[in-house]
């Protein structure tokens, strides 16, 4: 059997890549090491982080709120063996539901190692050691990313875990350490602390969640910290040891300084993610990776050796699934001839937290330093009808407009359902909308979206309710 296609990696960017590859008419198989498809993102990211996101959430919300809206309960009881087995279950869903989708556009789905044995060939190890060589005319590599480590620290995925380990807990760590102030350890340390840990946050750069707009992050950084959040910000981790029933942290001053130490019975590594490309034999074939160990793509997903291509985790971009499915359709579309393509200035990234943090576009600081003049618009949630009545007031949003032409250059919102809400930017910046455009249209009332009417309307200084 000849392939037209077989992608190597069956997460988001690969099985998307497959699917949209067999709606084209491409011959198409997919290999996974995994024993079920879906990736990191079905099987250990996304899917299981926002089930315990959710379900925290709820048992926060019986806990500490419905008195408040007039709903009595007693106490909630937390049965941590339960919600773990609701998480599962919904992982299963996903990740079955991608093999029905793989069968459904007859795609082949091999199960165990691949690694490009020549140009045109994957060779897949199973489980029990059977190889079977493929042939194919293109590859495409999706084998996604895995864990940083921290030189010296261990990852035992017991006291110390990474963010699988974390997914896993049996019981509430009564201290959680978390080692990085980003998305993962924001995301998990609120799943913890929700059900009763005393999270703290060690994180080397002077801020919580780089990259993302410094007054959003300063303003969440506020907001984590009523919540319960502790942080050590420009803290450099020295080391940590390991008893069988708890850790010590050592930390220093990142500028230098004292060093200082922190008990934890659980402590979460979450310093970022790395390029996964172990065992795939691209130094074999001559497939040139960059300086983080990336492989290295043209703007159509080509690496330097023909008929080999690569998208989502393991090339350059934001670490995201839909970054990654994006790119998946795009390869497939450029494979069977068309003008697949992806605007890398306008992919959203949410935070899942309670409020939720989500931008897109350009940041302040991203425009000051490019020398970009802007206006922003800003409207309080504590002004918002909606999030008013709700108690849920927490938050902004900000709109970020080019001071010459008024484009929407970057959006980003704190607040409840700023994960949904960050979607009306998305298309607006797609359309190429100013904020003129986005303030002439009619907002249903009463909803949280008409804040982001009012921002909009701020960019001119001509917010209604503020
Ligand atoms: P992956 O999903 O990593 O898939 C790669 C697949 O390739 C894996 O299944 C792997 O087993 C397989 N593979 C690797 N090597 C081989 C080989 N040699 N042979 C066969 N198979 C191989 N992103 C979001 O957008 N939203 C979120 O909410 C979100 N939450 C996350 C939460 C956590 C805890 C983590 C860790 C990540 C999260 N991410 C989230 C990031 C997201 O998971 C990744 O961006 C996404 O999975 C990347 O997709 P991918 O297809 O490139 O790679
Ligand atoms: P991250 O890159 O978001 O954050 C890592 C943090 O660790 C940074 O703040 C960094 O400054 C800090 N750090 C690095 N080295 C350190 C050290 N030695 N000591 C202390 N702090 C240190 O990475 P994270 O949170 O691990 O997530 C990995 C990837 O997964 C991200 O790129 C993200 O895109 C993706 N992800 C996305 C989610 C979403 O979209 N909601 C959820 C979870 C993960």
């Amino acid at each position: 059997m000849s392939y037209d296609l077989i992608v190597i990696g069956t997460g988001p960017g690969g099985y998307v890549a497959a699917i949209r590859a067999a709606q084209l008419g491409l011959k198409t198989a997919v290999v996974e090491k995994r024993k079920t498809h879906g990736g990191t993102c079905l099987n250990v990211g996304c899917i299981p982080s926002k089930a315990l996101l959710h379900a925290s959430h709820m048992f926060e919300d019986a806990r500490d709120h419905f008195e408040g809206l007039g709903i009595g309960v007693s106490a909630p009881k937390l049965d941590l063996k339960k919600m773990q087995a609701f998480k599962q279950e919904g992982v299963d869903g996903n990740t079955k539901g991608v093999e029905f989708l793989l069968k459904k556009n007859k795609i082949d789905a091999f199960i165990g190692t691949g690694r490009i044995a020549a140009v045109g060939q994957v060779e897949v190890t199973a489980e029990d050691g059977s190889n079977q060589l493929l042939q194919t005319k293109n590859i495409l590599i999706a084998t996604g990313s895995d864990v940083t480590r921290l030189p010296g620290i261990e990852i035992d995925e017991k006291a110390v875990v990474s963010s699988t380990g974390a997914l896993e807990l049996e019981s509430v760590p009564k201290r959680l350490v978390v080692i990085g102030a980003g998305v993962i350890g924001l995301e998990l340390g609120s799943v913890w602390r929700r059900l009763g840990a005393e999270v703290t946050v060690v994180e080397y750069l002077d801020r919580i969640l780089p990259g993302m707009d410094g007054e959003i992050a300063k303003n969440f950084q506020r907001i984590l910290s009523k919540q319960g959040f502790q942080f050590k910000l420009g803290a450099k981790v020295t080391g940590v040891q390991t008893t069988s029933k708890s850790a010590t942290l050592t930390f220093e001053p990142a500028a230098g300084g004292a060093a200082e130490t922190l008990e934890a019975d659980v402590v979460l590594v979450a310093i970022g993610r790395v390029p996964y490309t172990e065992g795939l034999g691209l130094e074999h074939v001559g497939v040139q990776k960059d300086n983080r160990g990336r492989v290295l793509t043209d703007a159509h997903f080509a690496t330097n050796v023909t008929g080999i291509y690569a998208i989502g985790d393991v090339i350059a971009g934001p670490m995201l699934a839909h970054k990654a499915e994006d790119e998946g359709v795009a390869v497939a579309e450029i494979l069977a001839g068309k003008a697949g393509h992806v605007n890398y200035d306008v992919i959203p990234s949410v935070v899942y937290t309670f409020p939720e943090v989500a931008s897109v576009g350009k940041t302040e600081e991203e425009l000051k330093g490019a020398g970009i003049a802007y206006n922003a618009g800003k409207f309080p949630f504590t002004a918002n009808g909606r999030a008013k009545v709700n108690r849920t007031t927490d938050g902004f949003v900000k709109i970020l407009a080019d001071a010459a032409t008024d484009k929407v250059l970057g959006v980003h919102i704190i607040g409840p359902e700023a994960g949904n809400l960050i979607h009306e930017a998305a298309i607006a910046m797609e359309f190429g909308a100013s904020s003129e455009d986005m303030a002439r249209t009619c907002h249903a009332h009463p909803t949280l979206a008409e804040a982001v009417k009012e921002a909009a309307l701020a960019v001119e200084k001509r917010a209604i309710h503020m």
